[in-house]
C-alpha cells in the first residue's frame, strides 16, 4: 500500500450503527486482536486488556451501561478494550495513569482500522457508565474501560462525515 492508498483507506471509513445478523466468524475476530497486538506502547508495557463479548445478555447489558444506545446491543461482537494502569504505573507511577490510557487507545485505533481491513463496520463508543460495565464484566479494580467497540457486518454510509479542515488543528512552530 502507497501513502495515497493509505490516506483513501482512512478516508473511507465511517462508524457504522446498523447491522447484518450474520456474525463475525473466529478469523475476523483474531485478525482484529492480532492487530492490536501490534500497537506501540509507552515502554512496550501494552498496558491494556480487551474482553471480547458475542453474548447476546452481556451485549444487551453493555448496551444498557451505555446510556441505552442500540448499536451496542446489534453488533454481533463488542471488544470492550480497557485501560491497564497497574503495568504502567509499575514503571511510571503518576504519568503511568496517561500512557494506560493512551496504549488502550492506539490499540483500540488499531481494532478499528483492523475492522475497516477486513471490510468490516464498527462504531467506536466512548459514552457508558464506567461503573456498571465494570459489573458486567467483573473487571478488576485497576482496570479502566476505555472504549465498547462495535464490530459488525453492514454496510458503509453513502456520504462520510465532515471534518474541521486540518488548518484547524495545526499551529506551526509555535501556538
Ligand atoms: C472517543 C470517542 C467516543 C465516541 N463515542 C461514541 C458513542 O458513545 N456513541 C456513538 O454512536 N459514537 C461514538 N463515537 C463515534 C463518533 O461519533 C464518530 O467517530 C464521529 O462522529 C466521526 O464520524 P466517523 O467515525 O463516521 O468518521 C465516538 C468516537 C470517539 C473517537
Amino acid at each position: 500500500m502507497d501513502s495515497s492508498d493509505f490516506y483513501g483507506f482512512l478516508e473511507s471509513r465511517s462508524s457504522v450503527r446498523e447491522y447484518d445478523d450474520e456474525p463475525l466468524n473466529n478469523d475476523e475476530v483474531d485478525y482484529i486482536l492480532n492487530c492490536a497486538g501490534t500497537a506501540p506502547s509507552a515502554g512496550n508495557l501494552e498496558a491494556w486488556d480487551v474482553v471480547v463479548v458475542t453474548d447476546e445478555e452481556t451485549r444487551c447489558a453493555l448496551a444498557e451501561a451505555a446510556f441505552s444506545q442500540e448499536h451496542v446491543e446489534r453488533a454481533p461482537v463488542i471488544f470492550v478494550v480497557c485501560s491497564n494502569y497497574v503495568r504502567s504505573m509499575s514503571r511510571y507511577g503518576e504519568r503511568g495513569i496517561l500512557y494506560g490510557l493512551e496504549d488502550a487507545t492506539i490499540a483500540c485505533t488499531y481494532m478499528m482500522l483492523a475492522a475497516h481491513a477486513k471490510k468490516l463496520q464498527s462504531c467506536w463508543t466512548g459514552a457508558f457508565d464506567d461503573d456498571e460495565v465494570r459489573n458486567i464484566l467483573s473487571l478488576p479494580p485497576h482496570i479502566r474501560p476505555v472504549c465498547l467497540l462495535a464490530v459488525g457486518k453492514g454496510h458503509p454510509p453513502a456520504q462520510h462525515t465532515d471534518r474541521m479542515g486540518i488548518g484547524e488543528h495545526v499551529h506551526r512552530e509555535i501556538w
